[in-house]
């Protein structure tokens, strides 16, 4: 393969200045993160400690195998709902090796409200559940939580992809032969009593975990019985009595040992082999990609100088170079991974998209999975591209995305708008992990162009009723939108609400698609299936 050349000159005053906004966002990114992962008030983590009890992460560190690195997922869910009461929503999730085994982990954060659902803990919860499923790996589950958020039953409790959700995953992953094991390590109330109840095996922890589904309080109101939560549902009760738990645990470090334990006694993952060849670091520092993000986001980037910075040798075998420039197509490696790569540089045509969907449809037949690099605008607009079929050809590159049968991977290095971030594989695409830089923006239209269509509307109705739009309420309407898409369309909104799977940092991208391709090798990819391509 050919190793690329960087145009880039790391000395000139624009990468400076590229560099120094980058540093900046960065920092933010850092911050924010470091505050996210601190869980709850402090007091709330002084009083988990004082009960000798792990955080939620340091439990991770603890049964991950030692110099492993642990893949944590959407650290900021919730972020800025809620007066930002429920740091990560609460929970813990990510993807970590296990005796070699890519494994997913859930983890209650008891110092966030007790370790209580919110909409985007079940979200958050439910998604970790999903990449098991599609992957086809184990969940460990670290059970330490109140259940619901009673303030927000409303928007937890009832709904298909609410609470009861989780134990109709566990029992489908249960049915696809997927390990589950569940380490119940504090609370565990209410229908929360069915994550240990229907795993394959369960730890509990002595003096700390309890199992029931009405606590003593619920028991008291309803049958008038006193009773403590130890003798209702603790370990010795579910260990010895009622059978409900399997092993019996000192504290959390024996716990986590236990369970490591009994991921040595499973039958060894039957990985696929995509015939990885020795890792080679790119020619180009990834770090160089922080000086070459614009500072300025409309300004263009020739996505061939990321490439270069996150695949191995930065070598690229590019294919149909000269055609339909605007999207960038071609196989490298990646931690010597074979992969696809698909990336924007400009807006879609119709023969952007017809290049985008041959080459999707190399992939599938190779069985090479996908990384989509997202920098869309959308597809092009006008008579002379709607007259040319613009929204069939358009349609190929949907269809060809949507059907694909091996993996796909999805990282926002810019803006995502319109359609062009389904055409890109976007969250509703059903990419394996979809991840976005601190500095990318994702929203229906740039808010320029909705400022535009809105106060277009407004002064359109105006207009038919006879009546002139005053220019200070045209300029107030777009001032508005301007806002409301600067706020909403930010990396950190997407996040809090899930659209994605977290923020990264630019330079560990090339070592989080290669442990999303890592994980994806755990069950075979399906034979390629389409269906019907209107041509
Ligand atoms: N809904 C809403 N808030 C809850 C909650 C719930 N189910 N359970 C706990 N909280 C809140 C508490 O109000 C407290 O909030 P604050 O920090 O603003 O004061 C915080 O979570 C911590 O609770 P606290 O009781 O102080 O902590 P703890 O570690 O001693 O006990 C629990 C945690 C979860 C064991 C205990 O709070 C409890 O039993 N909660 C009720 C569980 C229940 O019945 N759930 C049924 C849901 S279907």
């Amino acid at each position: 393969m050919f190793t690329l050349k960087s145009k880039i000159d790391t000395g000139s005053e624009d990468y400076k200045k590229n560099l120094d906004k980058y540093q900046d966002l960065l920092s933010e990114f850092r911050n924010r993160l470091n505050k996210v992962q601190k869980g709850g008030s402090e007091a709330a983590v002084k009083k988990h400690k004082e009960r000798k009890k792990l955080l939620s992460r340091e439990r991770i560190d603890l049964l991950v195998d030692r110099n492993t690195p642990f893949l944590e997922l959407s650290s900021f869910a919730a972020y800025e709902q809620y007066n930002n009461q429920f740091p990560s929503a609460g929970i813990v999730t990510g993807i970590g090796v296990i005796h070699g085994r890519e494994t997913i982990i859930i983890a209650n954060d008891a110092t966030v409200k007790g370790g209580t659902y919110i909409k985007e803990t079940i979200k958050k919860h439910i998604r970790a559940q999903e990449i098991a499923l599609e992957n086809h790996i184990p969940i460990v589950y670290m059970v330490d939580s109140g259940g619901v958020f009673l303030p927000e039953q409303d928007e937890v409790f009832p709904d298909k992809y609410h609470f009861g959700r989780i134990f109709y995953n566990q029992s489908k992953l249960s049915a696809e032969g997927i390990v589950q094991v569940a380490i119940v390590m504090g609370s565990c109330t209410a229908g929360g009593a069915y994550v240990p109840a229907m795993s394959d095996e369960t730890i509990i922890v002595k003096n700390q975990g309890t199992i029931f589904i009405g606590g003593p309080p619920l028991v008291k109101a309803a049958t008038g019985e006193d009773v403590s939560a130890e003798e209702l549902g603790g370990a010795d009760v579910h260990t010895r009595i009622s059978g409900v738990a399997d092993h019996l645990a000192d504290n959390d470090t024996h716990a986590l040992q236990i369970c490591r334990n009994i991921f040595e006694n499973l039958n060894p993952a039957q990985k696929q082999n995509l015939g990885q060849i020795p890792i080679e670091p790119p020619h180009y520092d990834p770090e160089e990609l922080y000086g070459i993000i614009p500072a300025d986001p409309k300004k263009p980037i020739d996505p061939r100088e990321i490439i270069m910075r996150i695949v191995d040798g930065s070598k690229f075998q590019e294919f149909k170079e000269n055609y339909a420039p605007t999207i960038v197509t071609g196989f490298a490696r990646i931690m010597g991974y074979p992969v696809g790569i698909i990336a924007n540089q400009g807006v879609l045509f119709s023969e952007t998209s017809l290049k985008a969907a041959h080459f999707v449809e190399l992939c599938n037949y190779r069985k090479t999975p996908i990384l989509f690099l997202q920098n869309i605008s959308g597809f092009i607009v006008g008579k002379e591209y709607e007259h040319k079929g613009i929204a069939r050809d358009g349609a190929k590159l949907v269809h060809a995305v949507s059907t694909a049968s091996v993996p796909k991977f999805t990282v926002i290095f810019g803006g995502s708008y319109g359609a062009g971030n389904y055409a890109m594989a976007g969250r509703a695409y059903d990419p394996r992990f979809l991840f976005m830089w601190p500095n990318s923006r994702i929203s229906v239209m740039g808010g320029e162009q909705a400022a535009e269509v809105l106060s277009r509307v407004k002064i359109d109705q105006m207009k038919a009723a006879g009546k002139e739009m005053p220019e200070e309420d045209i300029k107030k309407i777009k001032e508005d939108i301007l806002e409301k898409y600067q706020h909403e369309s930010s990396a950190y909104y997407s996040s809090s609400r899930l659209w994605d799977d977290g923020i990264i940092d630019p330079a560990d991208t090339r070592k989080i698609i290669a442990m999303g391709i890592a994980t994806s090798l755990n069950q075979p990819f399906p034979e390629p299936k389409t269906g019907v391509y209107r041509m």
